[in-house]
């Protein structure tokens, strides 16, 4: 059953980690160019600064993608030889930066080293005209790595290094606001080592426990734990597959994507219903909820302010918790392994994460992998 977990906080907890938010996501991809230009076109994420060949970066290009407060980078290899070109190799497309905005990176790096983070990135002053960054870095689950990013003195486009980009193409937002929650999906019984981590290393929290019984169907199971770091602004959710009579979709995940890593971004908007109307127009393709949903969801969840017609049109979500509600939406996999997906979610109140939805959800993704031959 869901556990609410949330230990009350004493005056004498310091946070050794604060964190003010994610600074950015970096995906290895195996054409940043093109990928930017699907971020641009389908999601409405407007690409402002780049490097690369034209830059004097001689073995890689990125694409740095802004909508609001979310900050993605593209970024590809321009040779075989490179570490992102044996990442892309085995991975696919997908994560390998989750970077969080910090006020101090050389502390934040001390400080999780210390109590037994793998260290990634030593820490580095980067400079050019604008001021300078300091970043560092840990590992995390699979080949995934925090990177802390320090900027309050640097008042430049990204990072040194990074020039200031101009599409010749108008970009055309869709209301993306920020990051709420980014999904990890780790290995058989790996779940409580990852707890561990995000409490031991980086001071999080385990705010929410939902097990096998919450988030099951008639074939497939997993298990999944909420770690917050200490403010509550950073929400890292981790699945573990769970015994089910078919493979379960963390199962079929891992084996795509050939290691532990992120499963789905979740990014807010304050407008769903425009916000996934415009995606859709645009390609970009959500899970199908049967008619049948909507007609009893209103049952459980009571009063929305929300018209449900086009909410069922669109194929969007709705569930309560004791502070408000939530309307949320899930893509299918945006590459062609069944890996990475998005979220699209709009809190009404409600702080928690859609288990009301669980099932309806599982079996949508269900119907996906009987597609693909996976379950
Ligand atoms: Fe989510």
């Amino acid at each position: 059953m869901e556990t609410l977990t949330k230990p009350a906080a004493t005056a004498q907890e310091v946070d050794f980690l604060p964190i003010m938010g994610t600074d950015y996501v970096e995906f290895y991809v195996g054409n940043a160019k093109q990928s930017a230009h699907y971020y641009q076109s389908a999601f409405g994420y407007e690409p402002v600064a780049f490097c690369g060949l034209e830059t004097g970066v001689k073995d890689k290009a990125s694409y740095v993608m802004q909508q609001n407060k979310i900050r993605l980078v593209l970024t590809t290899a321009l040779s075989p030889d490179s570490p992102i070109s044996e990442h892309v190799k085995k991975h696919g497309d997908g994560v390998k930066v989750i970077a969080l905005w910090v006020d101090d990176a050389r502390k934040s790096f001390e400080e999780t080293v210390k109590r037994g983070a793998k260290a990634y990135l030593q820490p580095v002053t980067e400079k050019d005209e604008y001021g300078e960054v300091v970043r560092s870095g840990i590992h995390t689950y699979g080949e995934t790595v925090h990177i802390f990013v320090e900027r309050k003195n640097y008042n430049g486009i990204f990072l040194p290094g990074f020039k200031p980009y101009k599409s010749m193409k108008k970009t055309e937002p869709v209301g993306l606001k920020y990051v709420d929650h980014m999904v990890g999906n780790v290995g058989w019984n790996e779940m409580n080592t990852w707890v561990k981590f995000y409490e031991d290393v980086m001071g999080f929290r385990n705010i929410l426990t939902f097990d096998d019984k919450d988030i099951s169907t008639e074939y497939s199971a997993l298990m999944s734990k909420v770690m917050s770091s200490g403010d509550g602004r950073i929400k890292f959710p981790i699945n573990e597959p769970a015994e089910g009579k078919k493979k379960s979709q963390v199962e079929e995940y891992l084996d795509f994507y050939g290691s532990q890593g992120v499963q789905h971004i979740a990014v807010a908007t304050d407008n769903i219903i425009e916000t996934v109307t415009n995606l859709q127009q645009r390609g970009v393709e959500f899970l199908k909820i049967p008619a049948s949903y909507y007609e009893t969801v209103l049952d459980r969840v009571g009063h929305i302010d929300e018209d449900l017609a086009p909410l069922k049109d669109l194929g969007i979500l709705i569930d309560r918790d004791e502070e408000g509600y939530l309307l949320q939406i899930f893509s299918k996999p945006v590459e062609d392994r069944p890996t990475l997906f998005y979220e699209i979610i709009q809190r009404k109140g409600a702080n928690s994460f859609g288990k009301g939805n669980f099932k309806a959800l599982f079996e949508a993704i269900e119907r996906e992998q009987e597609l693909r031959g996976t379950l």
